[in-house]
């Protein structure tokens, strides 16, 4: 295993494929701050389907298996199933899944399957139109998001469901979506609100702690803990999961915020225009579109991934709970990508 400084493994890799969206969460893309005059990513900076599916094959070689492309809205980048299809086929790469807020997904359901998608992650932060359009500041109605999930299913993917929760705005709607859940046999995973990015005016008095969520849930559905295997798959996960004690499944929290799991973080990002990011938190990427389009051979590319992997020492979340300053010009999320 490639092992960073603090002997952690390379497995998980994040491909944003776009910085835009058609989304502005309050908690990801402030309107304020992306609105009309943002400047995004030209689109001719972007690493094409090529460029990226070769850095995924030198990732396999150095013990990536999972392929994630997160947010920004992965589906707003033309023909994305093309990009599924080729990354699906790289030796090594055994889960290839995606993060969508689910209203393009509909209309690309067919394609994506048929390029050997098996699974998706939903966004979907309320069930209630007024609270969803709170969370989401976007003229969508909160059906087209449950009506995609749906859809999902019925194509046969498996679906999760990721829930950011903030203080006073939709932490009334916690039971509501894990019923949601609970009746469709899908994960929900309630996320504590971050202090990524510079820009969503973060501040702890807005975290929903993960212990809540589950107290909150427990009342209405008594749950046990689903013990985390020590090694192999699930080892790593970011989720702590639960099972409902009458056997409808399973709900998940991400407490990234009360307990930090840098100790087992595996996972890197690679931002639309090839950078390659070692923490959710960092300020600066690592250029790999430069290495790309040096002329470099598959030999020099895994030569720069094995150095930048192996001088990472990257535990924000962490040094944040030991109370250690931050840097202020940290990365957007819709940029590397969550
Ligand atoms: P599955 O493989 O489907 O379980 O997905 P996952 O566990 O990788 O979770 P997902 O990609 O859905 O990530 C869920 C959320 O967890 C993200 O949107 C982030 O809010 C948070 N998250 C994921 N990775 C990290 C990380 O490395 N650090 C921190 N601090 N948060 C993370
Ligand atoms: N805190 C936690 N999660 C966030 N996401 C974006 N911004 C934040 C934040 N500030 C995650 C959510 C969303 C995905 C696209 O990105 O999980 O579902
Ligand atoms: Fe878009 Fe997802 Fe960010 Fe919301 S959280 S603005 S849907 S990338
Ligand atoms: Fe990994 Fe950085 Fe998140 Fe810690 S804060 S889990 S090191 S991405």
């Amino acid at each position: 295993m490639l092992a960073d400084q603090l002997g952690r493994g390379l497995d998980d890799l994040r491909i944003s494929v776009t910085d835009r969206c058609n989304f502005r969460c309050t908690y990801c893309m402030p309107r304020e701050q992306f609105g009309p005059d943002h400047a995004f990513l030209p689109r001719a900076s972007l690493l094409t389907f090529e460029e990226i599916t070769r850095v995924v094959r030198v990732a396999a070689g150095v013990g990536v298996t999972k392929i994630r492309l997160p947010g920004g809205e992965p589906l707003l980048r033309r023909d994305l199933h093309r990009l599924v299809a080729a990354v699906t086929a790289v030796d090594g790469i055994t889960d290839v899944a995606m993060t969508t807020n689910g209203v393009l997904l509909p209309a690309a359901l067919d394609d994506l399957v048929g390029a050997g998608l098996r699974r998706v992650t939903v966004s979907l932060d309320a069930l209630d139109q007024a609270t969803f359009a709170a969370m989401a500041d976007v003229k969508v109605a909160v059906d087209a998001v449950t009506g995609a999930i749906d859809a999902a299913l019925d194509a046969g993917l498996v679906v999760k469901v990721n829930t950011v929760v903030k203080r006073g705005v939709n932490e009334g709607e916690i039971l509501a979506l894990a019923e949601f859940g609970r009746e469709r046999g899908i994960s929900v995973r309630f996320i504590e609100f971050m202090d990524v990015g510079h820009t969503n005016g973060w501040d702890v008095t807005h975290v929903v702690p993960a212990e809540e969520v589950v107290a909150t849930i427990a009342a209405a559905h008594p749950l046990s803990p689903v013990v985390r295997p020590g090694a192999g798959p699930g080892a790593t996960a970011v989720a702590d999961r639960y099972a409902y004690d009458d056997g409808a499944g399973e709900v998940g929290v991400i407490a990234s915020v009360t307990r930090p799991f840098c100790r087992t973080c595996v996972r890197a990002r690679l931002s639309a225009v090839g950078e390659l990011f070692t923490c959710l938190f960092a300020t600066r990427g690592h250029d790999l579109r430069a290495v790309l389009r040096s002329g470099a051979d598959d030999a020099e590319l895994d030569a720069e991934l094995r150095r930048i992997w192996t001088g990472r020492a990257d535990r924000y979340s962490e040094l944040r709970t030991l109370g250690q300053a931050q840097p202020e010009d940290r990365v957007e999320m819709s940029y590397i990508g969550g």
